[in-house]
């Protein structure tokens, strides 16, 4: 099966011409606590494994579409127009083609994102779930946010997560044409819980996730024990938030994402995002919890870090790590997942 039928089945009983103006939507950036890594079918972004991401609060991408008159899709980032050649502009107009009335329509794109640039915070997660909520409010869908979920998944993976606040498990679902895999918000609030991103480089990454993991699929020897740790972690990450267990959270979310990066080593040829400023704050983090803070980390496909504590460290952890943005998943005024 392919995204357009999949969004064809999705989208039969709906508008096929924009209802409004224009339609915007924010979406917020996740972070996931236990990674998706791997896809079973890579036309539909469909993972081997189910997920679990934490919301970055007020952090993300809002995005407004628009029919456009000229004969191109016109994209702009932060009020800036992006290159059509860009590759970023071809992917996006290759995703808008999934949704235009005609061929011959297209769109205008305006995205404002105020995550820190170069931080490695999935814009793409934010970005693609930003684009398909935009998209609903164009046409007037009103589709649950589970199907909306469904619709980024073709974008982006992770963007399956980024429709909703708080905790977010993506279930990696069984059917072929991914009907059955899409994010669901947890009802667990846990108003003390910190994000604090620790930038370390701020350049672009070498090597997409897209590629990267399926690199790991087919190459690393270790692949096929990884769905079995993620059913653990994921089974113990949600028990620790029922029981708002920090270190319960904060050692399956770090032993996770060091078992995502184990993988990547052992891929051939091998993947390393880490660089010797990533292995320095590691360092820095396990010096600090032995002498009795409370701090974790994980880390995504890049070679930043983001660190997981709780309120009552703020102080202490921003000392360690001056340029630390920290970030509170649940203060975004009343909390509905
Ligand atoms: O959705 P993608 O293709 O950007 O992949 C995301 C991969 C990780 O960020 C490393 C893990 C995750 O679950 O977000």
């Amino acid at each position: 099966m392919n995204k357009c039928a999949v969004v064809q089945h999705i989208l039969k009983a709906y508008s096929k011409e924009p209802k409004r103006e224009q339609g915007t939507f924010f979406a917020p950036s996740n972070i996931a606590l236990c990674k998706y890594w791997g896809k079973r079918d890579t036309e539909l972004n469909l993972p081997h494994t189910s997920s679990l991401s934490i919301s970055l609060g007020n952090l993300g991408a809002k995005t407004t579409i628009a029919l456009e008159q000229a004969l191109k899709d016109r994209i702009s980032i932060n009020g800036k127009e992006v290159d059509e050649d860009s590759i970023f502009s071809k992917n996006l107009s290759h995703f808008l083609d999934l949704f235009r009335p005609l061929n011959s329509v297209f769109f205008r794109v305006a995205t404002e994102v105020n995550i820190p640039i170069g931080a490695g915070l999935a814009s793409s997660a934010c970005g693609f779930a930003a684009v398909v909520g935009a998209l609903d409010q164009l046409y007037g869908w009103e589709l649950p946010l589970s199907l909306l979920s469904i619709l980024g998944r073709l974008g982006s993976g992770s963007a399956s997560r980024s429709f909703w606040h708080g905790f977010v498990e993506w279930q990696a679902g069984h059917d072929a044409d991914g009907m059955d895999s899409a994010g669901a918000c947890l009802e667990s609030v846990w108003p003390a819980l910190r994000i604090g991103v620790l930038i370390v480089d701020s350049e672009q990454k070498k090597l997409s996730s897209r590629i990267a993991m399926q690199n790991t699929v087919l190459t690393s020897p270790f692949y096929k024990i990884w769905p079995e740790k993620q059913a653990r972690d994921l089974k113990d990450l949600k028990k620790a938030i029922e029981k708002q267990d920090f270190m319960a959270l904060g050692e399956t979310t770090e032993s996770n994402a060091l078992a995502m990066h184990a993988l990547m080593l052992t891929t051939s040829p091998p993947i390393l995002y880490s660089q010797a400023s990533t292995l320095e704050a590691i360092d820095k983090i396990w010096h600090y919890r032995q002498l009795g803070l409370p701090l974790y980390f994980t880390q995504d496909a890049g070679p930043n870090l983001k660190l997981l504590f709780l309120e009552k460290d703020e102080e202490a952890i921003i000392k360690i790590f001056p340029k630390l943005i920290v970030v509170s998943p649940f203060n975004i005024g009343a909390f509905q997942c």
